[in-house]
């Protein structure tokens, strides 16, 4: 278990918290291998009845992009654990709730769209700018995003990759509820709490009624095979190596 994911266990509630701050919580791939593994080992022990995800201050800066740049590189060998973290997301059968405080950025903002329910700090700020990173979304997320918020705020959500305040996400209903920051741990330990103490069998039941993990998964295979085609591009070469040395891309001079 790396140190950067934190978990800890009461009343039916596995809290899980990501904290690697002084990268923004950007999301390596140990991290994910840790969360996919909280993520099964709660669906085989009934003691665990709800998932509360948060962040160490911001949520997630999103995916590490050095390990971004790694890949493109062909350097990692092994399947990636954001494959295995994402698929476990999608299957989990137990009520997951998420808050959020500060930055969400691209998976950050994608998994909430796997989160049964989620609150939001009045300080966040959520961003898809996989497009910005020459790259496309993920998570299932080029269909569940334009499911929950229409085409056309989610075209520009992933096309010009702005970020959205956390009173407009709630406004497009990718929240229930947005609270001060003082009291968004709080409120999302009790709401989970509330969930703890519903029928676990029902609510299973009910998700598995409102989301198919098939079609999920057939929709993440499907973006699997763009973005492993689009990390050999130049457009994503220009993008890591713009990252690594803190300038702006230029993708005027490149062809797709
Ligand atoms: N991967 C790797 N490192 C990251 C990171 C990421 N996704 N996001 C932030 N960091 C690192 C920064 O490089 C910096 O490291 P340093 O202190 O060693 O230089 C540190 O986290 C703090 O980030 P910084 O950019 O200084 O903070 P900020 O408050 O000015 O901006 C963000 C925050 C999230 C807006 C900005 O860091 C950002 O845009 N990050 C990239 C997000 C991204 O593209 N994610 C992938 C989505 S698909």
């Amino acid at each position: 278990m790396t140190e950067y994911v934190k978990t800890a266990k009461e009343a039916g509630i596995q809290t899980v918290t990501l904290a690697r701050p002084d990268k923004k919580n950007a999301l390596t791939n140990e991290m994910y291998g840790a969360l996919a593994d909280i993520i099964e080992g709660a669906e085989e022990d009934s003691s665990v009845r709800v998932l509360l995800f948060r962040g160490d201050a911001d949520f997630t800066a999103g995916n590490d992009v050095g390990e971004f740049a790694a890949l493109a590189k062909g350097q990692v060998k092994s399947e990636p654990q954001s494959t295995r973290f994402l698929h476990s997301l999608a299957r989990s059968s137990r009520p997951i709730v998420a808050a959020v405080r500060g930055r969400a950025v691209g998976v950050g903002t994608t998994m909430l769209l796997h989160c049964d329910m989620v609150l939001l700090g009045e300080d966040a700020l959520l961003s898809t700018p996989f497009v910005s990173l020459a790259l496309v979304p993920e998570a299932a997320s080029s269909l569940l995003m334009p499911l929950r918020i229409g085409y056309a705020r989610a075209y520009e959500m992933f096309a010009l990759g702005d970020a959205i305040d956390a009173r407009t996400a709630h406004a497009w209903g990718i929240a229930n509820k947005v609270l001060p920051i003082e009291t968004l741990y709080v409120e999302a330990t009790s709401l989970a709490g509330r969930l703890a103490r519903q029928p676990a069998g029902s609510l299973s039941a009910v998700k598995r009624l409102m989301r198919s993990p098939d079609v999920l998964a057939a929709q993440m295979a499907m973006e699997g095979a763009q973005f492993g085609a689009r990390l050999q591009t130049a457009e994503a070469r220009e993008a890591f190596t713009a990252f690594a040395e803190r300038r702006a891309p230029d993708f005027t001079k490149l062809n797709s």
